[in-house]
């Protein structure tokens, strides 16, 4: 605890948080994970079905968290300190935990990002599947790994220490919108390649058999990515809504969130599968490694793929740094808050501690499947179902007069968000968590 009370930072503009909050969402969940759900599971009808776990599932949740950290003030430990009871009072360190965990692996897969970037400015990719696979399997782990997860992390401590103001906010003022066109740019290029229409249909035929045979296992599925894609969880929208000083339409905000996350996510889908089908690579069973293999010998067989690829992959590097920028934020922000330390110490400590937690992954890949797995399917699940069950259930007229605070009287819309985290939230995570365990104890 300090002992004089130095004034928390906040956010300069609306804009700057809202830039901040699209740079955390997007990330490798819209680029990587979405367009090949999308294209493997039914296309449009999962199109439908997903949308739907957005709006009900991931905007209440993402409320949820809006208004903790605007009524605290506070990073996600001392949010939980001051609103919860008894137990409910560490559920603040899951949060800080989880953001650490990820965070580590996060980083070298976005040090393979700017590797890739390289790649293609210096020698083009490889054409051949096999051979990209094996080039990919040596440059995905060891020294190379190593470093520029070093790299990567060095870029993270700079912004974060820098500020919320001077660094996070002016970072992704220049960030996020980059990431908009480009990705609009590259969506515009791809359609003139000869394998598009070919990919629309494979992308966005709606196939409600493919549904109907696998619901089961779709339903989770497309809850569970609602959730990783909109960074909640975490304690990301809880520490980036406590550096809101106003009293300003959270609810608008989230909807400006997701919608940006959801364009993106979709736009890429644009881009990846002409590219895939111009080259007659197969977008099935992309496996870990999908853009870095099957999408990088893509972009070997197209005319300048090497400068597509530079520019895809570096669009993807900064996705990945707007990301990793709101999980160190998480951990930097309880560091600053509750022990005497200022940011710039902060940032060097956690991110050297991260940086050698990430060693181990940039190491070995099935280390870093190990992590990735606990932490999204378990860590980052547990966490956010707390946090909705405390809030949902045993907190509702603070969290309506929270969210009613710069939109006026809610009506009936305030409770039916609270029943809908009370009871639709609360269940698709519970049903998450039990499938998450079950597959990573298997
Ligand atoms: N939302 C990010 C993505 O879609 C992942 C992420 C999760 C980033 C949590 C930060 C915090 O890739
Ligand atoms: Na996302």
């Amino acid at each position: 605890m300090s002992s004089v009370e130095v004034p928390r930072e906040q956010w300069a503009t609306r804009i700057g948080f809202i830039f901040a909050a699209v740079g955390s969402a997007v990330g490798l969940g819209n680029i990587w994970r979405f367009p090949f759900q999308v294209g493997q599971e039914g296309g449009a009808a999962f199109l439908v079905m997903y949308l739907m776990f957005i709006v009900a599932v991931g905007f209440p949740a993402m409320l949820v968290e809006f208004v903790v950290g605007r009524y605290t003030e506070r990073n996600p430990v001392g949010a939980l300190r001051e609103i919860g009871s008894g137990a409910w009072r560490y559920v603040g360190w899951i949060f800080v935990a989880t953001g650490f965990v990820i965070l580590s692996y996060y980083s070298v897969v976005a040090g393979w990002t700017i590797r890739y970037t390289i790649l293609g400015l210096q020698d083009g990719y490889i054409a051949d599947a096999g051979e990209a696979e094996a080039q990919f399997v040596t440059l995905a782990s060891g020294l190379d790994a190593i470093a520029l997860h070093a790299v990567f992390m060095l870029a993270v401590i700079v912004i974060v220490g820098a500020g919320i103001k001077r660094g996070i906010e002016l970072a992704v003022k220049v960030m996020v919108p980059a990431i908009i066109l480009i990705t609009i740019g590259l969506a515009i290029y791809a359609a003139t390649l000869e394998g598009a229409s070919e990919a629309y249909a494979y992308y966005l035929a709606p196939e409600w058999s493919v549904i109907a045979a696998n619901w089961t296992s779709i339903l989770p599925a497309a809850a569970g990515q609602a959730f990783f894609t909109l960074s909640l969880g975490m304690g990301v929208m809880i520490t980036y809504a406590s550096y809101l000083g106003e009293n300003r339409n959270l609810a608008e905000d989230g909807a400006i969130v997701i919608g940006f996350d959801t364009a993106i996510a979709f736009v890429t889908g644009l881009i990846v599968f002409p590219v895939l089908f111009t080259a007659g690579v197969d977008p099935a069973d992309p496996g870990a490694g999908a853009i870095f293999v099957s999408l990088a010998a893509a972009f070997g067989d197209l005319t300048l793929g090497w400068l597509i690829g530079a520019v895809f992959f570096g669009t993807v590097a900064i996705a990945a740094l707007s990301s990793a920028i709101s999980l160190m934020e998480v951990v930097v922000s309880y560091v600053v808050d509750e022990r005497d330390v200022n940011r710039p110490t902060a940032a060097v400590v956690v991110g050297g501690g991260l940086f050698v937690l990430g060693i181990p992954s940039a190491y070995d890949l099935v280390l870093l499947d190990l992590f990735d797995l606990f932490a999204d399917q378990i860590l980052l699940v547990l966490g956010g179902l707390l946090l909705v069950v405390l809030v949902s259930w045993f907190l509702s007229d603070l969290a309506i007069a929270e969210l009613e605070r710069g939109i006026g009287d809610l009506g009936w819309y305030g409770s039916a968000w609270i029943w809908l985290a009370r009871t639709l939230v609360v269940l698709v995570l519970i049903v998450a968590l039990v499938l998450g365990i079950l597959d990573y104890v298997e």
